[in-house]
């Protein structure tokens, strides 16, 4: 079978289409054909060594697939080959093998995937689904006025959407240019915001009637960050959940007395450790019923091949996508 190996860090050209043995599926194991594969940009920063662990080489990177069940290993009930599976590898702890034709699973990992639901979108909502989602979960927007920083991405364009189903009063959507504007607009974002404009703030400021929003749901760090704290509303709360930029921002004593004076609060986000095998499948379940009935709008903003991951990957790198980018082998 072909793979995508990381032998070396570098730039998106390390990345090597090989031939490997297809694996044979052992005691309580399943061999998935994979028909999708998400790229996220953690695989980016682990392919360029700059991810808060270093990953052994040589690796395949790739942490959630959907396909279908090409073989079943011995002690497996109740499974058929040919039925289509998602496959949340990360929920498991496992961060890499994705990026390949074939992938070796555990049996108790495999979500069984409806009919109705295409194999794309079904990988769209693993890792940025359920990050969206759960994000709504530990910082409830009912009622508030909040703010969605790089909500042109793919956690961003679904988290504009779960929000606003979970009754946000007013969702300000921050992104980098027009054509991103337009889109988190057509997702249902009241106001779009260039945060790349040294005014963006005031924009913010002032669809908040002068009061900051409520929640910030922030990725982009550095100055984003940085700009984002100081228009947080009084007894506001922002979730930070990527730290694209951490080096270039630090809460200082001037943010501490402002946090202390100002009753507000700055939380951490990791979705791995809030996940439960019950909530999982239940938040998958949601998930995936939202976007069969229409209701969740998951957009896939590049299919790529597999030999083409490097470009995969500059695409993420240069800012210029919108929603999920996938690989297809
Ligand atoms: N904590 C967790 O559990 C968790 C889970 C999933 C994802 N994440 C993190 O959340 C963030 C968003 O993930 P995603 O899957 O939505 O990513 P994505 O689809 O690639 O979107 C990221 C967005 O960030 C903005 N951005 C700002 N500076 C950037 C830079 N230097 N390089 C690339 N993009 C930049 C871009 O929007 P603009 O051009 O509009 O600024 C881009 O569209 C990432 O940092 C990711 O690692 C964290």
């Amino acid at each position: 079978m072909r793979a995508v190996q990381l032998s070396q860090f570098g730039g998106p050209e390390v990345l090597q289409l090989i031939e490997t043995a297809t694996p044979v599926p052992g005691h309580g194991q399943v061999l998935v054909r994979v028909r999708a594969v998400g790229v996220n940009l953690a695989d980016t920063l682990m392919r360029a060594d700059r991810y808060a662990m270093t990953p052994p080489l040589p690796c395949v990177l790739g942490n959630e697939i959907a396909g279908t069940i090409e073989s079943i290993g011995a002690g497996v009930e109740g499974l058929k080959i040919g039925s289509r599976v998602a496959v949340p590898l990360f929920a498991a702890g496992i961060f890499f093998g994705g990026y390949a034709e074939t992938v070796l699973v555990d049996a108790g990992i495999l979500v069984p995937m409806p009919d109705a639901l295409s194999f794309e979108d079904a990988t769209a909502l693993l890792v940025q689904g359920l990050t969206a989602l759960h994000l709504t979960l530990q910082a409830p927007p009912a009622g508030k006025t909040v703010l969605i920083n790089a909500a042109a991405g793919g956690v961003g364009s679904l988290l504009v959407q779960l929000a606003k189903r979970a009754g946000a009063k007013t969702i300000i959507a921050a992104a980098s240019t027009s054509s991103k504007l337009d889109f988190v607009r057509a997702l249902g974002a009241d106001v779009g915001v260039n945060y790349t404009e040294s005014t963006w703030t005031d924009d913010v400021r002032a669809a908040t009637g002068g009061n900051g929003p409520d929640i910030i749901y922030e990725s982009v760090g550095g100055d984003v960050t940085r700009d984002s704290l100081n228009v947080l509303a009084p007894l506001g709360r922002m979730l930070i959940y990527g730290a694209l930029n951490i080096q270039s921002f630090a809460l200082g004593v001037p943010e501490l007395l402002g946090l202390i004076f100002k009753n507000q609060s700055v939380g951490g986000f990791a979705l791995v450790p809030l996940l439960t095998p019950e909530n999982l499948k239940a938040g998958l379940g949601e998930l995936f019923a939202l976007c069969i009935s229409g209701e969740l709008k998951v957009t896939i903003g590049g299919v790529h091949p597999l030999a083409e991951a490097g470009a995969a990957h500059r695409a993420l790198e240069s800012r210029g996508t919108m929603g999920k980018i996938l690989l297809t082998p």
